[in-house]
């Protein structure tokens, strides 16, 4: 455990503080040996191979970084996953999940519905509730090189997607405080990484942290992995500089133990905890219906899930497999049992529980860290990987991969809770899923079809509260402000109003 917690390197720096470049002490002579002569035991030397041209902050910047990891622990990792052991003998056994472990919003009882909901606005109003986002990913697929939550998807109000999870979060609080007659706070603790952390501090604090306290938002860094070649070892990005990348979303349980993350929500008394991806408009964030029903079931982990689109959507799969509870992605699962059917609704797929990375963790559970962080395996992901030449230091650009970045899955978790303690909710795509994964004009999962997806929930809440919509052209909808109403709340003061849509309603007026 200690090697793996010395695989992360900026999360150790700075505890909860605002990213700043601490200043490094230069290494003696002699410490400074002992680590090459570490890395070169183990057959990674090659990362000292130009310290002799360096200069002497150069020099310390590398000792520092290299210092962060364990390069016994990088080839024991880079070993298993260039050469990972033979499968076990045969397919594994892939089943839905059973009825037990399964709700749907669709098809509930709403007095259990209404029961979740008291329930989770409750636990929100006696401060037992905190959101984890996860944004250390880098959005190439959008062609942005800002952190996706920077986003603008084009609606009327041009609100990033950090704004309109950020303004849920205010709404909630408010609703929460309602019940309570008592000021009710979520923490958001958003995650980063080496390459958005900074964009993404500054993004905050130039939009005033959108109108969240800004003592109860809080930015950390998930840690990094060396990148690997083809061969096993580790890349030089430049002559004084290791190449990493992100260690995963799954590197989010490490984080949340080396960067005082956990240590804060103890602090808090934080019990339930809501975890999502920066990349869906429509998250419910912190959502009350999902908190009450995990309390209610008392589990350690439940996830949000909606119907797969169709049998080649790219969405992973909650299922059990080889009994236990678990995501196969869609990279995984052969066309038959993609396109199998349920025996029991014919008309449906078999296998349709789309993972949408809403996950509820119970804080007794997070405790639990450092009993089980060590069993996550490391994906592969083959990738082109600049770096510069061994033999000579000159610039390598590749075209084609030459190298694996080492990644850990956030839902590699699931296989190590016992069915009992896992649950999954079916819930509305339409209302909760529309993630931004494209560059504008791909037709799916991009910047329109996530505008038109907030806009078509506005006219929906709109007519549902008695407003009457009027189209003008194309027009898909209007735009209802968080601050406005959290889930299509509160919208009765437009009942009998006319509104031209687009259109974006930002106050009760
Ligand atoms: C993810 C899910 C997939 C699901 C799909 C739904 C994983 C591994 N896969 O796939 O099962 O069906 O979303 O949209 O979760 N992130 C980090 N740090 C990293 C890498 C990623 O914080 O090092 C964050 C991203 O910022 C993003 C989230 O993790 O918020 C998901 O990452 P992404 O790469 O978009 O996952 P998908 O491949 O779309």
């Amino acid at each position: 455990m200690a090697a793996a917690i010395k695989e992360t390197v900026s999360n150790l720096v700075g505890k909860l503080q605002p990213h700043a470049e601490p200043a490094l002490p230069e290494p003696s002579a002699e410490d400074f040996q002992k680590l090459q002569q570490k890395y070169t035991e183990a057959g990674q030397g090659q990362v000292f191979a130009f310290v002799d041209e360096l200069q002497p902050t150069e020099k310390t910047q590398l000792y520092h970084q290299l210092t962060n990891f364990d390069p016994t622990r990088v080839n024991e990792l880079a070993e298993k996953a260039l050469s990972p052991a033979a499968a076990p003998e045969g397919p594994p056994t892939l089943e839905p999940l059973p009825d037990v472990a399964l709700a749907s919003i669709l098809d509930s009882d709403p007095k259990d519905i209404q029961q979740w909901y008291d329930a989770g606005l409750k636990a929100v109003s006696e401060n037992k509730v905190a959101v984890v986002l996860m944004a250390g990913g880098q959005g190439t697929r959008l062609g942005s090189s800002d952190p996706k939550g920077c986003f603008d998807i084009g609606l009327p109000s041009h609100k990033s997607l950090f704004q309109i999870q950020g303004e849920r979060i205010a709404k909630l609080q408010l609703l929460a405080q309602k019940v309570s007659g008592k000021e009710a706070v979520i923490p958001w603790y958003v995650m980063t990484s080496g390459p958005t952390r900074k964009p993404t501090e500054d993004f905050f604090q130039k939009n005033n942290y959108f109108g969240l306290s800004k003592d109860n938002v809080i930015i950390f860094e998930q840690g990094v992995l060396p990148c690997i070649s083809n061969e096993g070892k580790i890349l030089l990005e430049s002559k004084s500089k290791a190449a990493v990348a992100p260690d995963g979303n799954g590197g989010i349980y490490q984080a949340l133990v080396t960067s005082g993350v956990r240590e804060n929500m103890r602090n808090r008394g934080i019990q339930h905890i809501h975890t999502y991806c920066v990349d869906n408009c429509l998250v419910k964030v912190a959502d009350p219906v999902f908190i009450g029903f995990a309390a209610a079931k008392d589990v350690d982990i439940a996830t949000k899930v909606v119907r797969k689109r169709n049998a080649t959507e790219s969405v992973g799969l909650i299922l059990q497999k080889n009994g236990k509870p678990d995501v196969v992605e869609y990279s995984e699962i052969d066309q038959e049992t993609a396109e199998a059917k349920d025996p029991k609704q014919p008309d449906v797929l078999k296998f349709r529980a789309a993972n949408i990375v809403n996950h509820y963790y119970s804080f007794r559970f997070l405790e639990s860290i450092e009993t089980w962080s060590h069993k996550l395996p490391h994906h592969v992901a083959r990738k082109k990987i600049p770096c510069i030449k061994p033999e000579n230091g000159e610039a390598f650009k590749p075209e084609k991969p030459n190298g694996i970045k080492l990644e850990q899955f956030v839902f590699d978790v699931f296989p190590l809770t016992p069915l009992d303690k896992f649950a999954s909710i079916e819930v509305r795509r339409e209302d909760e899923f529309s993630p931004l994964k494209n560059a504008k004009g791909t037709g799916e999962d991009d910047p329109d079809t996530s505008k038109r997806d907030i806009m078509e929930q506005g006219k929906r809440w709109i007519e549902k509260a008695g407003g009457v919509i009027v189209t003008e052209g194309q027009s898909v909808g209007v735009e209802v402000s968080p601050l406005i109403s959290y889930g299509g709340e509160g919208l009765e003061f437009l009942k009998g109003r006319e509104i031209k849509a687009p259109a974006a309603v930002e106050k009760e007026e």
